[in-house]
């Protein structure tokens, strides 16, 4: 229902996604777009790039006058740094110095370099990593504010936390929803300012080392309405769809659902979440372990989906690699690079979260007009009070 397609290359002119079936009458605001991207290009622990680029979105279609329209939005984002590129990236022919001046030869194990060159039958790795870079996830945030945009409206709305980078992380239960208002704030993007403090060193350390970090975020969606997503087949159970757009995010490598990565090692009784009612607030959760999904449909509580983010593959403690032309062992080579990338990996989970989250409601309501898909989910919503009591 809600669908979006991004193109561009790291160091080309520019990036762009397309997104379609947001209904007409969406209130969009650039500023809170362009918000959302300056908190991906953030985080301690990024590279030089992020100072050379601001990103910000240049509309191009949909949205008229503060509002969708129904049709595709159409967005824009410059590379800044392809003034740098312009014959290295051109689209014309051009003479073999501007391809070699930075061609990349030895391919960075854990980057898409050597798969890249095996697909796409080249040994110009730049050939690869140009899509295959994480700046790609630019665009997926600038599309996924527009699916923020219309949770909004029907009250739901998402934050994310970094719980681990290396050996640091924030101990003990759950964090609350209140507790994540202020993240932003924390150079890390975590709740809890003492583990905040030990996962900064964590980042120098590795710095230092000439090598990387990886770690773990949390995403939490609020005020999603009950009744999203569907058992009936497996490709549209929700947990599977937001499992699978969480582990599309670049150097993630395991994604979990609520309390999923210790329910391994539990026993029901103490895993699952007792169903209590009292006449005040209806059917009450005592615990969110689900993390808001049961049967692969959401339950009413927070959405939690957690994501581990590997430490992502160029070092400059560069490991061993092979110059696929002459095949002669080298060492891997160095783009400039971030050393940690899990503070802004939160960023993209919540942009995933919230176009997952936005289909399902489409598909749950449908509605060609806000106005329209929220009568809708009023009716929903009525029909829910029945069963569950007052909400
Ligand atoms: C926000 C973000 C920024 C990233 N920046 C870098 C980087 O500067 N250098 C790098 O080697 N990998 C970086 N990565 C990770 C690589 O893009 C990723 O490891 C690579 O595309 C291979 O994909 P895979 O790890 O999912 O297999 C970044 C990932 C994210 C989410």
């Amino acid at each position: 229902m809600l669908r979006f397609l991004t193109a561009g290359e790291s160091h080309g002119p520019a990036l762009s996604v397309v997104v379609e079936g947001l209904p007409a009458g969406v209130p969009i605001d650039r500023e809170a777009i362009d918000a959302d991207l300056r908190r991906r290009q953030g985080g301690y622990g990024r590279g030089g790039r992020m100072k050379i680029e601001t990103d910000s979105v240049e509309v191009l279609s949909g949205v008229r006058h503060g509002r969708t329209l129904g049709s595709p939005v159409a967005f824009l984002i410059r590379n800044k740094d392809h003034e740098n590129w312009k014959d290295v990236m051109a689209p014309e022919p051009q003479p073999d110095s501007a391809r070699e001046r930075r061609r990349l030869k030895y391919p960075r194990p854990g980057h898409a370099d050597l798969a890249g060159a095996l697909k796409y039958g080249t040994d110009d790795l730049r050939n690869v990593l140009e899509r295959a870079s994480a700046r790609e996830t630019t665009a997926r945030v600038a599309a996924g504010a527009l699916a923020k945009a219309l949770l909004r409206e029907v009250g739901a709305e998402i934050r994310s936390h970094v719980l681990r980078i290396g050996a640091a992380s924030v101990e003990g239960e759950l964090v609350a929803w209140e507790a994540l208002a202020g993240v932003d704030q924390s150079p890390v993007r975590c709740a809890d300012a003492r583990a905040a403090l030990a996962m900064v060193a964590e980042i120098d350390r590795a710095k230092k080392d000439g090598d990387s970090v990886g770690g773990v975020v949390e995403v939490v969606a609020r005020g999603v309405p009950a009744g999203l997503g569907a058992f009936a087949q497996w490709d549209r159970r929700l947990d599977g769809r937001i499992a699978q757009a969480l582990m599309s995010i670049h150097a993630v490598k395991a994604v979990a659902i609520g309390a999923g990565f210790e329910a391994g090692e539990t026993r029901g009784a103490s895993f699952h979440d007792e169903i209590l009612w009292d006449a005040e607030h209806g059917i009450e959760r005592p615990t969110n372990r689900a993390g808001g999904l049961e049967g692969g449909i959401t339950n009413g509580e927070e959405i939690r989906a957690r994501a581990v983010v590997k430490p992502i593959p160029t070092l400059l403690l560069a490991l061993r690699s092979v110059d696929l032309r002459s095949k002669e062992p080298q060492k891997a080579s160095v783009e400039r690079s971030d050393t940690c990338v899990v503070p802004a990996a939160g960023v993209v989970a919540e942009a995933m979260l919230a176009l997952i989250l936005g289909d399902a409601l489409l598909e749950k309501t449908g509605g060609d007009s806000l106005a329209e898909l929220v009568s809708h989910l009023e009716a929903t919503r009525a029909q829910q009070r029945t069963l569950a009591g007052p909400r």
